[in-house]
């Protein structure tokens, strides 16, 4: 289990991870959605043992991070937000570059970058340089390296950003069947669709704080399952109203004299409503000004 308590992390006037409580279980799909500025690699990067936190704590499996990094790190696979492969090697060449850091013996090493691309569905791609490679398969190969040292928990920030809808799909899958063999998989995203199909548990990520923490089910319920759109023409606006039956919806709709459309609620409906921003907005420009 994963314990953050009161974690805290400032850049100057900025709190880029605000007093922090959270708890992620063995074997979660753990999704942390939120717009861009919102802390998420912040907070990857504290899980990775890669910022040090101002305030608080980490532990993994009773371990303190600020204790035992080592041991902290040696649990953790990070699939960073930028993909940092080393373009003119190849994909074994890659996957053997990190084993060394990690002290891998050479031959737990060989069989694990078997393992992994096997894994991947890179076997028959791992003789060939990175420069080569689609957008997706660095992803890949990116999680294959991840997963070398036998991780517990895998990070993974933003991993389908900039992928188009087929690599990202490839990709779901590929992470579906992780979390299945038993992985703890913590995924930060702002595609909420993304989160929606993956995630067993999301935390809504706002400003450095957790302002909603549930099942997607649960999270979109709360809201009411059932969304009346109203667009206004007057205005130009489209307004939203969440209802937890059709039929109370329905009433309202014939009441309107607007264009209306009622529809399953969404998970950034439920966002929308309780940071009144769409995620997907950016909250650089915001958190700047109020800090
Ligand atoms: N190294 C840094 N120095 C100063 N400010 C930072 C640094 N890293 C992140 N921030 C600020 O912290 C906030 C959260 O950033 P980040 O964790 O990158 O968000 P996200 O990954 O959700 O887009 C932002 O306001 C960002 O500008
Ligand atoms: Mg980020």
């Amino acid at each position: 289990m994963i314990i953050l308590k009161n974690l805290t992390k400032t850049y100057g006037s900025i709190n880029a991870i605000d007093q922090l409580n959270l708890r992620i279980h063995k074997g979660e799909f753990f999704g942390l959605l939120g717009p861009n500025g919102a802390g998420k690699t912040t907070l990857i990067r504290m899980l990775s043992t890669l910022t040090p936190s101002t305030l608080g704590s980490i532990s993994i499996d009773g371990v303190l991070m600020d204790r035992d990094k080592s041991r902290v790190k040696s649990k953790i696979g990070i699939v960073s937000q930028h993909t940092n492969l080393e373009s003119e090697l190849t994909a074994k060449q890659n996957l053997e570059l990190h084993g060394k850091l990690f002290r891998m013996p050479k031959d737990v090493l060989t069989k694990r970058i078997d393992e992994s691309l096997e894994f991947t569905n890179l076997s028959n791609r791992k003789n060939d340089i990175i420069r080569h490679f689609s957008g997706g398969m660095k992803r890949k190969l990116m999680i294959a390296r991840a997963l070398l040292h036998s991780p517990e928990v895998l990070l993974m920030d933003e991993p389908t950003i900039g992928l188009d809808v087929t690599a990202r799909r490839k990709l779901w899958d590929l992470m579906k069947r992780l979390n299945k063999e038993g992985m703890t998989v913590i995924l930060t995203t702002h595609y909420v669709e993304e989160a929606e199909a993956l995630c067993s548990r999301v935390g809504f990520l706002n400003f450095g704080k957790i302002i909603a923490l549930d099942t997607p089910t649960n999270l979109i319920r709360a809201s009411g399952e059932f969304a009346l759109e109203c667009f206004d023409e007057r205005v130009n606006e489209t307004k939203n109203m969440f209802f937890s039956d059709r039929e109370t919806a329905l009433e309202k709709a014939k009441s309107l004299s607007t264009s209306v459309n009622i529809r399953p609620t969404n998970l950034e409906d439920t966002f929308v409503l309780l940071t009144n921003r769409k995620v997907g907005e950016n909250h650089e420009c915001f958190n700047h000004s109020l800090a």
